[in-house]
């Protein structure tokens, strides 16, 4: 029996850093998570007026905060295969005109930072004149070298056309009050996981259990940890009914496609200059 046997397509309740603690190392192969985000709940949460958790106040004083995150970070670190990756969804905050970035914190981690992806959420949740109208988040990619390989694998072209700007709305249709859509755990796994026939995913805060509806569609294994008893009841309502959600994961695998990679679109002289190509295009 494999040692990751007890773990396989499990949710866990419980409180996600004593959790990890008691978990072997090197059971996971890839991990998405949205922690909370220490909105403070001032007003039912300045961040998104909704968004108050069953079971857990979002209150931490920020150092405290931080430093949590990053223990949790570390202990994801650990029990994740070499060459494993995470995907960490978060965003900036302003708390009285000072700033927390994501990095502030992700920096003191042992994960290599591949990448900061903005996810254009399309809409903003408050209206303030302090600043623009912040309608992006954060998605962290976090790699776990082999040896001195910073890099990793190479992504197949398919994949690495969706380049660092990820624009969709948030979900809406889920009593959970902070979902992610499916399509942003989708991606991830199509992305990372494009030839595997089987691995483990984590997220170590499960809520609804969108990312383990996401790895049950794409035939992988899941491990989800939350502290809301509530949450994992719908989480598992969810993982019971998951084909009812697999047009949206089809929807994203639709768009993993490149009809020629980059290397032959060169080599057959059909490379667009940047300024030809929509993507890229400028406000003159
Ligand atoms: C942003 S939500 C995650 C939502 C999830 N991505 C989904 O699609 O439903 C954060 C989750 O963290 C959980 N949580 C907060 N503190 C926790 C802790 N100390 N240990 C475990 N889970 C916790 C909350 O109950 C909440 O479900």
């Amino acid at each position: 029996m494999s040692k990751m046997h007890p773990y396989k397509n499990q949710l866990i309740q419980g409180d996600t850093l004593a959790v990890l603690k008691g978990m072997p190392e090197d059971i996971i192969d890839l991990g998405i998570t949205s922690p909370p985000y220490n909105k403070q709940e001032k007003n039912n949460g300045w961040l998104v007026s909704k968004v108050v958790y069953a079971d857990y106040k979002d209150v931490l004083p920020e150092k405290e905060y931080q430093k949590k995150q990053s223990e949790v970070l570390d202990e994801v670190y650990r029990i994740t295969k070499e060459g494993g990756s995470f995907f960490y969804n978060h965003k900036i905050r302003w708390v009285n005109g000072e700033m927390f970035h994501p990095m502030d914190w992700l920096r003191k981690t042992k994960w290599v930072v591949k990448q900061e992806i903005i996810w254009d959420r399309t809409i903003a949740g408050n209206i303030r004149g302090w600043r623009f109208w912040q309608v992006e988040e954060r998605v962290y990619w976090l790699y776990k070298p082999i040896g001195d390989d910073k890099k990793g694998e190479e992504l197949q072209s398919k994949d690495a056309k969706m380049t660092s700007v990820w624009r969709a709305v948030p979900e809406n249709h889920n009593p959970h009050p902070a979902p992610f859509p499916i399509w942003l755990p989708t991606r991830v796994i199509l992305s990372l996981l494009p030839k595997q026939k089987s691995a483990i995913i984590l997220d170590p805060y499960v809520g609804s259990g969108t990312t383990a509806v996401a790895a049950k569609l794409l035939g992988f294994d899941y491990l989800g940890i939350d502290i809301s008893q509530e949450y994992l009841e719908y989480a598992e309502k969810r993982l019971k009914e998951y084909k009812s959600e697999l047009e949206k994961v089809e929807k994203e695998r639709s768009i993993h496609f490149v009809k020629k990679s980059f290397k032959q679109r060169k080599e057959e002289g059909l490379y667009q200059a940047k300024t030809n190509n929509p993507l890229f295009r400028v406000h003159k």
